[in-house]
């Protein structure tokens, strides 16, 4: 069967990773989560001291770092999961905190972050036999990748799973604070400049505010049988 190129996108806290990791296990494909490495950057800026008091980045000094960051994804031996590593350090926990939630849009609006991960991504994916998630993946990074997919949900019910998340991880969260942040990075990442978040015209939608899980895994199934 041919090697193809999935790329899923959409809003934050839809699920998109749990659906692209479950495939990609399934079908023996590589999986990566390209917000990962926007949240590693932004950890990689709040350890090294690059947001001033106003929570601004500071942007010339980030410039000038940017050849010290190097991420690479790693699997876990016991989980099969794939773990994100910042210059050699697992940091896979450290960027799924709140901090880093809601530092990372601004980080990910600037252009020579973007340039340099979608050069990383597009580097990753060149082999094919790639499920990607992100918010440009369709429109940016591949914008020839064979299948597509744009995930929505209500704003709620996606600060509920990320609520539910953090607290089974035993991590302090509230839900107000949690709905704010996703309807900011939505709002950032739709009217960023550079790959504003936005459905591809060739992605196929997928509304997940009523399914469960096994419910839209079969459908993703299915998308990948017929477009392989
Ligand atoms: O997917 P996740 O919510 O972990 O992504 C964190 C943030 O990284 C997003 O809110 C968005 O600002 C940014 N991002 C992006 N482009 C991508 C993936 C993520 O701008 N391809």
């Amino acid at each position: 069967m041919k090697k193809i190129i999935i790329a899923i996108d959409g809003f934050s806290s839809c699920g998109k990773s749990t659906m692209a990791k479950d495939l990609a296990k399934e079908i023996g494909y590589i999986y990566i989560d390209s917000g990962a490495m926007y949240r590693a950057v932004t950890l990689y800026c709040i350890e090294h001291q690059l947001f001033d008091e106003k929570g601004q980045v500071k942007e010339e000094e980030l410039k000038a770092r940017m050849n010290d960051i190097h991420i690479s994804f790693r699997l876990n031996p016991e989980t099969q999961r794939p773990m994100t590593y910042l210059n050699g350090m697992n940091v896979e926990d450290r960027i799924r905190t709140m901090e880093v939630s809601s530092h990372v849009s601004p980080v990910a609006a600037l252009g020579f972050v973007r340039e340099a991960l979608v050069r990383l991504q597009q580097e990753m994916g060149k082999e094919k036999g790639i499920v990607m998630d992100g918010r440009d993946i369709g429109t940016a990074v591949f914008p020839q990748a064979e299948l597509k997919i744009f995930v929505t949900a209500s704003p709620e019910i996606r600060a509920q799973r990320r609520y539910d998340e953090l607290k089974a991880k035993g991590q302090e969260a509230s839900f107000d604070d949690i709905l704010y942040n996703v309807k900011e990075r939505d709002r950032i990442d739709q009217t960023r400049e550079i790959s504003p978040l936005r459905q591809a015209e060739d992605a196929i939608l997928l509304d997940n505010s009523h399914l469960t899980i096994q419910e839209q895994k079969e459908w993703l199934k299915t998308q990948f049988l017929k477009a392989t």
